[in-house]
């Protein structure tokens, strides 16, 4: 006798399992929060405090941190596309995710298809900074120094499509000195910014939250920031002039962070994802932190899963001719 399960039983019995695995969620589990950068970066600062408050907002959970960096946050990310689509492994990634799309021309996943999408979780501003020896007290002696040594110096970031490559290449194409530097790859700002500090390279362009601290030790030069306005909130960063400020036109970038889960991960559980960190964007503990640091935590609709996904998708359209501008391709 054949036994011959219906597509409807089958269907029936995988919906139900489906119902079972996200009731039970988290369960004993911990869920990996995936950095595609070293530690101790800007991606993983934001990735444990945002892991810190998931865990106050779903009680019982174990929320950690992993590490998976190199080339540019892609082998992280490409990590997560491909895991186990059960909730426990996600992706704390930011602009990266619309950058690399035109940077990779052999991408091993695809952003818009690749992932479910929980949720955005803050916008950070950059700065423009030097190594404690660059001879540049101001905005005009930095970019004056960097026209008169074209060819002669360095600009750290952590891979090609990061935010700091990203940046760099954006101040370069916005002076006109587009290719005048050696760009070093390190796996995050983290490592580039121990450079930086003891001038095995010149210039850096990071994110505040990994920035602030140093730039208040005194341990590298700070000449601008990134925004459109000024960081006039920020006890520190509220003395530094926007690039606009300093005549680049248009000049507006902050690194905006998301979160992400493997395409296929249950519903439920993605609806119990995305309201816990709804939750963990309101706890004032996070927010201290974050805006201690220069960064904004999203409030508006983009904490949304669809929210997130359309902004995603309209950034991928508006940073490829940026990136196209400056020829160059990661693969
Ligand atoms: C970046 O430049 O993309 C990030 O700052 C890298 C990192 O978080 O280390």
């Amino acid at each position: 006798m054949t036994f011959r399960l219906s597509l409807v039983a089958v269907a029936v019995v995988a919906a139900t399992l489906g119902q079972a695995v996200a009731q039970d969620f988290p369960g004993s589990k911990p869920i990996t929060f995936v950095v595609p950068f070293a530690a101790g970066g800007p991606t993983d600062r934001v990735a444990r405090d945002l892991a810190e408050a998931m865990r106050k907002a779903m009680p019982g959970s174990n929320f950690t941190v992993e590490n998976a960096a190199g080339a540019g946050g892609t082998i992280g990310a490409n990590k997560v596309a491909k895991a186990k689509p059960d909730g426990h492994t996600l992706l704390l990634w930011h602009i990266g995710m619309a950058s690399t799309p035109a940077l990779y021309r052999k991408l091993p996943f695809k952003p818009l298809e690749d992932f479910e999408y929980l949720g955005l979780v803050n916008e950070v501003p950059m700065t423009l900074l030097g190594k404690p020896q660059l001879p540049a007290n101001t905005y005009r002696d930095f970019e004056n120094h960097i026209r008169a040594n074209a060819g002669k110096l360095n600009i750290a970031h952590a891979g090609l499509g990061s935010a700091s490559h990203i940046c760099g290449l954006m101040w370069q194409h916005a002076v006109k000195l587009n290719e005048s530097m050696t760009t070093i790859p390190f796996g995050g700002t983290a490592p580039a910014m121990t450079a930086l500090i003891g001038g095995q390279v010149d210039v850096m362009c990071d994110q505040t939250t990994n920035t602030t601290s140093q730039i208040e030790a005194g341990r590298v030069k700070a000449f601008a920031v990134t925004t459109a306005k000024p960081l006039s909130g920020h006890k520190l960063l509220k003395d530094y002039p926007t690039l606009q400020e300093m005549g680049l036109k248009g000049f507006d970038l902050s690194i905006w962070h998301g979160a992400y889960a493997p395409k296929g991960t249950p519903e439920d559980v993605l609806k119990k994802l995305n309201a816990a960190l709804k939750v963990a964007l309101k706890d004032p503990d996070f927010v201290k932190k974050q805006e201690g640091l220069g960064a904004v935590v999203v409030t508006d609709k983009r904490q949304e899963r669809a929210e997130h996904k359309t902004f995603v998708a309209n950034e991928i359209n508006k940073l490829k001719p940026v990136i196209d501008a400056a020829k160059q391709f990661a693969d």
